[in-house]
């Protein structure tokens, strides 16, 4: 856990009449940093407790290395397959059609397969460049430093991105992004372009979905889909077959394949995800994502009211659209927050010191420190004692 910075202002709560002061230095930190999905305890919770939500495997059960001995991923549970397919169908976000599955220990997993399968086949003399338009998600730069592969290699803002007449390069679309909760398209555009989609909110809950993504390579996560971080499961539907097998053999060189309880736990869950979905569900379980999104707009509604209380911050506006699955135009409400202080401040700096609230600077995401993403995904008492908080700033 980081320090507090010690040069900040004493933290001081106040009421709305602006009369106590009270010193919040016993208040514990709120660390809304990562995108921790906590906020879906409580719908899973109550739903264990009704249905009995469990994946307990007997010991004999899942020894071998091999789910699908004869499928292009051979380490996939075909009942996880099953399950990812009928929740696109049901939701409508994605075509699988003529796709084929690969699952990945989380989709950190996958990115890094995807860039493997793409440039391995190459043969460039030099590292592919891989670009994402800023604000891009602060992992992407790390995870391709981390590794310095000879096949590709961390080139930035895909905006400002010279294609050098054709030649390869990838970049990665995210959308809606994080950290701006902005729907994207790719930015490059040119003739050596190969991109990946990462698509990890491209749910109901996060944004209205407008038509089924069809991509050459798209990315979910049970994470950021139904909450399930601590899983591990992440897919990719990838349109080319070598693509995939490419993808399927990193996987199996770097970890042989993905946990298998953590599959059919998954498979469990979007199960029960695609259930809640349907007209004639059972009464008692609450559809998922009208459950999640109506959790998220009450949320970004205190954040907006916190927001307006100061004349410090200012956090962005979304143009409402026409979800097909919700057959209404909806309000997106991101999975992060990206909020901006005024002129010339360290927005980070000012949460961590008059908030007490850890979150990431806009400079991790390639943007400047006027800019800081605050999760929304947190528990609830850790959200509400963060709009509390930000609501009482007096600078
Ligand atoms: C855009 C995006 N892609 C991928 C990931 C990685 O998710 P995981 O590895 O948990 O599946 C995240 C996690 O925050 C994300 O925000």
């Amino acid at each position: 856990m980081s320090r507090i910075c010690g040069t900040e202002q004493p933290l001081v709560f106040r009421d709305s009449k602006n009369t106590a002061s009270i010193p919040l230095l016993q208040d514990p930190i709120v660390n809304l940093d990562h995108g921790d999905p906590m906020m879906y305890e409580s719908y899973w919770k109550e739903v264990s407790d009704k249905y009995g939500v469990s994946t307990a495997i007997p010991g004999f059960q899942c020894l071998s290395y091999f789910a699908n001995a004869k499928g292009l991923c051979w380490f996939l549970e075909p009942k996880l397959e099953e399950e990812i397919k009928r929740l696109h169908n049901n939701v409508g976000n994605a075509l699988v059609r003529d796709c084929h599955v690969v699952v990945g220990t989380g989709s950190s997993q996958l990115i890094l397969a995807a860039l493997y399968a793409l440039c391995d086949s190459l043969n460039e003399p030099h590292p592919i460049d891989v670009v994402s338009a800023f604000p891009y998600y602060s992992s992407y730069p790390e995870m391709i430093e981390f590794v310095k592969s000879g096949l590709f290699k961390w080139s930035g803002d895909a905006r400002g991105f010279d294609d050098k007449d054709g030649r390869p390069y990838i970049e990665i679309v995210t959308s809606p992004n994080n950290p701006d909760g902005l729907v994207r398209e790719a930015v490059v555009n040119g003739q050596g372009g190969m991109l990946v989609h990462d698509l990890a909110y491209y749910w109901p809950q996060y944004t209205a979905v407008t038509s089924p993504a069809h991509h050459d390579i798209m990315l979910f996560t049970a994470s950021k889909c139904t909450g399930h971080a601590g899983s591990r499961i992440g897919w990719a539907l990838v349109k080319d077959e070598k693509v995939a097998r490419k993808m399927v053999k990193f996987i199996e060189i770097n970890t042989i394949g993905v946990s298998k309880e953590a599959q059919l736990r998954v498979a469990n869950i979007l199960e029960i995800v695609s259930l809640s979905c349907q007209r004639h569900k059972p009464r008692e379980l609450e559809n998922f994502f009208e459950h999640s999104r109506n959790l998220l707009a009450k949320r970004w509604r205190k954040l907006r009211e916190a927001v307006e209380n100061t004349d410090i911050f200012t956090i962005p506006k979304f143009p409402r659209r026409y979800c097909t699955y919700a057959r209404d135009f909806t309000e997106p409400y991101p999975a992060f927050a990206w909020i901006k202080s005024k002129e010339g401040t360290d927005c980070e700096k000012l949460l961590r010191g008059q908030c007490k609230t850890m979150t990431r600077s806009g400079e991790r995401f390639g943007s400047d420190i006027e800019y800081a993403r605050i999760s929304m995904l947190s528990k609830d008492e850790e959200f509400e004692m963060f709009v509390r908080r930000l609501a009482a700033i007096k600078m």
